[in-house]
């Protein structure tokens, strides 16, 4: 059995696991996807026959893949044991809930082969402490961001015990798949992206409540202020491009203070209070005019492909990243 075309098992058919069953099957692996629910496996098939659809009207599946195809690419079933027979790949995209996560790779211990990679999705979880000390050397956090077929990122997380050789070949399969893998040094909640995105959800959420600017104005300075550069570039590069001077200046002056991370924001609580959930229910921060989830989904999902067209036709900036830091203490919290 080669990387190419190992057997994956996916375990869990929710929002993630049946997308995942999707990426991993246009990767050219054979899949197996488990659920205790029979109703997530019975609409699993269908939300990626739909997902599929979605990729091929934007000219983003691979070529040759047809309903027909993916069908016979992926099967289902209620059994763990069938699932996880012969894979080398196992993909856990269970709830996230500890206990939950600590069954699921108890059982797939009793089943997997011993040689499986056992990669959790988890989105903030340290799984490491609830694998099985034997699958330890296998055991890796990849985590990725939906929808998993048209967001490129997933994190790879070694463990303290992982193997460097099954980080690397996790890695390699899916820069295989055309995806952009990065790997981190260790587990931390939240990975980058979501760590990110907490900071500035923190600050939005503090200018909204303080009402220095409307929903839009701020979306505003994030799509045409910080977006486009960051796309290009990321947030350091960037600042190379800004000058990192000015940016030792910045930081010395402590003119920006974040917010103190509450727990609450009055404007998300009026919102969610008021039935204004997002695009589930026609509203949240914007009005959608009456129309429906799915469509609303469609439209972001064919926008987006059409976005990472354009970006494909831009190459990077050439350059070489400076030497890595040696690892360092763990994160400073105030
Ligand atoms: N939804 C996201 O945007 C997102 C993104 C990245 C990572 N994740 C992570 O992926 C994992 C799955 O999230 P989701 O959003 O797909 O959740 P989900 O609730 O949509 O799906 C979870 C599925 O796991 C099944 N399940 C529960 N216990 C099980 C068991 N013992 N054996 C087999 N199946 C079982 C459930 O029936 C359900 O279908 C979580 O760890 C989550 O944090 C979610």
């Amino acid at each position: 059995m080669t990387d190419a075309t190992m057997p994956v098992a996916v375990i869990g058919a929710g929002t993630m696991g049946h997308a995942l069953a999707l990426v991993h099957a246009l990767g050219g692996h054979p899949v197996r996807l488990h659920d205790v629910s029979a109703e997530a496996l019975r609409r699993a098939p269908l939300l990626m026959a739909d997902a599929l659809a979605t990729m091929q009207e934007a000219g983003e599946a691979p070529a040759g893949w047809t309903a027909g195809r993916l069908a016979a690419a992926v099967t289902t079933t209620h059994d763990l044991a069938a699932a996880a027979a012969g894979a080398g790949l196992v993909v856990a995209a269970v709830a996230e809930d500890p206990e939950v996560k600590r069954q699921v790779f108890a059982a797939l211990d009793r089943v997997a082969p011993d040689d499986a990679i056992l990669a959790s999705n988890t989105s903030m979880l340290d799984v490491f402490p609830l694998v099985p000390e034997r699958r330890l050397p296998r055991a890796l956090i990849a985590h990725w961001y939906t929808p998993p077929y048209l967001v490129d990122l997933v994190d790879v997380v070694p463990g303290p015990a992982t193997d460097p050789a099954v980080t690397e070949r996790v890695r390699a399969l899916y820069a295989g798949f055309g995806k952009r893998p990065i790997v981190l040094r260790r587990f931390v909640p939240g990975f980058i992206a979501n760590r990110i995105q907490a900071a500035i959800s923190l600050e939005v959420n503090a200018l909204l409540d303080a009402g220095v600017a409307s929903a839009a104005d701020i979306d505003e300075s994030i799509r045409h202020g910080l977006a486009l550069r960051m796309a290009l570039m990321g947030h350091l590069m960037k600042a190379d491009f800004t000058g990192l001077a000015l940016s030792r200046k910045i930081l010395a002056n402590r003119s920006y203070t974040p917010p103190v991370a509450t727990g609450r924001c009055a404007t998300l609580e009026r919102l969610v209070d008021a039935g204004r959930t997002g695009v589930d229910a026609g509203a949240g921060y914007y009005d959608y005019g009456g129309r429906g989830a799915a469509e609303l989904f469609r439209e972001r999902d064919r926008k987006l492909f059409a976005l990472k067209r354009a970006w494909r036709g831009v190459a990077d900036i050439a350059a070489t990243p400076l030497d890595d830091p040696p690892p360092g203490p763990p994160l400073p919290r105030g």
